[in-house]
């Protein structure tokens, strides 16, 4: 039987399909691992099933056992390790795509329409007794009739744009490379950056971090936005400059901001969490018992398949 450290608590039923097929050394407390507590655990392993809290990056992973085959990502995103370093060990990663893509996208809208509509101050002003209903109380702004940019037009920012279309919103896109027109459907396809933030009144965050998208929406990149848009970040804190976007926040030249995904996390910037305008939430895109079995079941799966075939379809390495 081919071992494996699975580094965080996961639903116990897929812990106990791991169990059927595997050795498995399980993270009982779900204590956070440090670096080396890791690279201990996972000595005598074949493989890791790792949560996106733990960073494995080109030094963890020089410093992996020889027998470890596989790093399975329990995520669709994979920025907490080092993919290259990986390859250059032949330790193949994988992700868990697909079964995640609606939760993720109800939660961007969730994060937009919060931003939008003031719900931050809703809360707290019915927390604190302090509201009575006038004609102008809270007024928010609309998504109905106005421009969604997505950055990152794949399974996620796709999703998000056929929600998007249901509360009447033009849907602009700036990924990659164009999408075939089925994927596109009605879709604006903008070839910069620049072009597509200057048409967003409403923009959501919906691309891999990688070197490239990290600060992407940073103090240079803001001017290009419509006075008054509102940004949402359903992704990965890494995209966003913290301290440019506070400072727009604070400007009004950024109306509001919904966020579910923080540089650092758990860490937030601190003015994240004083200013009005800004709506979070503590990096709940896939946390439905539905979607959160279905990636720890694929998240197995993926090992199960390369222990026995050598291969794995979700491999990104
Ligand atoms: C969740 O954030 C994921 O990347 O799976």
């Amino acid at each position: 039987m081919k071992k494996i450290l699975i580094t965080r608590k996961l639903i116990k039923s897929s812990e106990e399909i791991a169990e059927k097929i595997f050795t498995v050394n399980l993270n009982k407390e779900d204590k956070l691992l440090t670096k080396d507590e890791l690279i201990k655990k996972s000595e005598n392993c074949d493989g890791i099933l790792s949560s996106l809290t733990e960073k494995i990056d080109s030094d963890v992973i020089s410093k992996l056992s020889d027998k470890i085959k596989i790093i399975s990502n329990f995520a669709v995103g994979f920025g907490n390790i080092d993919i290259d370093a990986a390859r250059k060990r032949n330790i193949i990663v994988t992700n868990t795509p697909d079964v995640l893509t609606d939760a993720t996208a109800e939660i961007a809208i969730l994060i937009l329409l919060g931003a939008t509509r003031r719900a931050k101050e809703g809360i707290e002003a019915v927390k604190t007794k302090n509201w009575k209903w006038t004609a102008d109380f809270l007024m928010g702004t609309q998504l109905t009739g106005s421009r969604l940019g997505i950055l990152g037009m794949g399974r996620i920012g796709r999703a998000v744009a056929d929600r998007a279309r249901s509360f009447g919103m033009k849907i602009h896109y700036f990924n990659r490379s164009r999408l075939k027109k089925d994927l596109e459907k009605d879709a604006i396809y903008h070839d910069s950056l620049k072009s597509l933030l200057s048409v967003s009144d409403f923009f959501s965050i919906n691309c891999p971090a990688t070197n490239e998208t990290k600060h992407i929406i940073n103090k240079e990149s803001i001017k290009s936005f419509p006075d008054g848009a509102v940004v949402s970040n359903s992704a990965r804190g890494d995209m966003i400059d913290d301290e440019a976007m506070v400072e727009a926040l604070k400007s009004g030249k950024i109306y509001s901001l919904g966020i579910d995904v923080y540089n650092g996390e758990p860490n937030i910037h601190p003015d994240y969490l004083t200013l009005p305008n800004v709506f979070v939430l503590p990096h709940l895109g896939s946390a439905t018992k539905k979607t959160r079995t279905a990636m720890a079941d694929l998240a197995v799966n993926n090992l199960k398949d390369f222990f026995q075939t050598g291969k794995c379809k979700n491999k990104v390495n």
